[in-house]
């Protein structure tokens, strides 16, 4: 059942032109209007919501920070982001105005799962975004928008990661209609560039062997680096952990702004270290990103660089690009993640590790 590939996660990194095609359909009704068919909350209460706060865990809690990027850019409603373990814990403010947003791929995470009765325990609305239908995160939330990956298999989080991000935007673009702060063809525009990303996909996957070599390259490294910025920070994130769970290799990421606040000192000759660059269009941010790059590799670092197709100011700064296509800056992470998926999973397989099960985790975590 893996379709030709040695693992079930390499297969699955591969579905995600499809599964991302899956997540957006059915999504605008006959007049081009989004609509979301489990939301089950009015229009009356979705008005009423005054703050967002994101709920999870690992993957999924970094699907989340690209998600509050999206929704208070889209919406101007503020959102926090929070860790379902520690969210309880430190007694929330939440009422019938907060809306808590729980995103789980499995829907079973205990943290996650908690963390939902609690705000529920205390009049907040939840809205559910998970992967598999019935489960027990839905079930307990007063929403759902059912991410549509299709089952995973391999405990580490590909298409999962992909769809919930589809999930976020559509649920801050659905928001951005209830409430009136975006117009309905600035809505639709970004709907129609959402649609563009799965022939995306697959154009990043048909470059594949490139990366494979790359990581074929870094299998001695002792640690790998990974900066970026704004919805790319998430992607950082979320490549280091990849190379963590799979690879078993000291992996970290990091707001690039934050390299001179302390985590510089750690760069040393030759040290890799993977730079997703913000597309071009953000000025600031990509002259900023550049120049931290600048600074890491004035220090010996090797600077892999993830970049937008026809961002010529890159290649002087970088000691390798990997192109992307081109995207708005907060749909980015949807593109820039995969690479560095196929990173962890070739680095991993070279290294004769199990990537579809790999050591101490499980991939439904049902205990707090
Ligand atoms: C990473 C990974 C985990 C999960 C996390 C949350 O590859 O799989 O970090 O993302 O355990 O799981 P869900 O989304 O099922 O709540």
């Amino acid at each position: 059942e893996k379709e030709g590939h040695d693992w079930f996660m390499r297969k699955e990194i591969f579905e995600q032109p499809r599964a991302v095609a899956d997540a957006l359909l059915g999504r605008r009704d006959a007049t081009g209007r989004l609509m979301l068919d489990e939301m089950r909350l009015s229009d009356q209460e979705l008005r009423d919501i005054d703050k967002i706060i994101i709920i999870a865990a690992g993957t999924s809690f970094y699907a989340g920070m690209v998600a509050k990027y999206a929704i208070e850019h889209w919406t101007r409603v503020p959102v926090e982001v929070e860790l379902a373990s520690e969210f309880r814990y430190r007694d929330p403010i939440l009422d019938y105005s907060t809306l808590v947003v729980a995103i789980s791929q499995s829907g079973e995470t205990a943290d996650t799962l908690q963390a939902i009765r609690h705000a529920r325990g205390q009049r907040s609305k939840v809205l559910a975004i998970c992967n598999t239908n019935g489960s027990t995160i839905p079930r307990e939330s007063d929403a759902v928008i059912y991410t549509h990956a299709g089952p995973e298999i391999a405990v580490a989080s590909t298409k999962g990661f992909v769809t919930q991000l589809v999930a976020c935007y559509l649920l801050a673009l659905y928001l951005a209609q209830v409430k009136g702060t975006r117009y309905g063809d600035e809505i639709t525009q970004i709907v129609n560039q959402l649609e563009a990303v799965p022939a995306q996909l697959q154009q990043v996957l048909d470059d594949a062997p490139a990366i494979y070599e790359l990581a074929r390259q870094h299998t001695g490294a002792r640690s790998i680096l990974f900066l970026g910025r704004h919805a790319g920070y998430p992607v950082a994130l979320e490549g280091a952990l990849k190379l963590k769970e799979l690879a078993y290799l000291h992996a970290e990421g990091f707001a690039a702004g934050e390299l001179k606040h302390g985590p510089i000192a750690l760069i040393e000759e030759g040290l890799p270290v993977l730079c997703v660059v913000p597309p071009q269009g953000r000025d600031q941010l990509h002259d900023k990103m550049l120049s931290g790059i600048q600074e890491v590799r004035a220090r010996g670092a090797k600077a892999i660089c993830l970049a937008e197709e026809g961002d010529e100011r890159v290649a002087p700064y970088a000691d390798h690009v990997v192109r992307l296509p081109r995207v708005p800056v907060l749909l980015q992470p949807l593109l820039a993640v995969v690479p560095l998926q196929l990173f962890a999973c070739e680095l991993a397989t070279v290294l004769g590790h199990d990537v579809d099960q790999p050591r101490n985790l499980a991939k439904s975590v049902t205990v707090e």
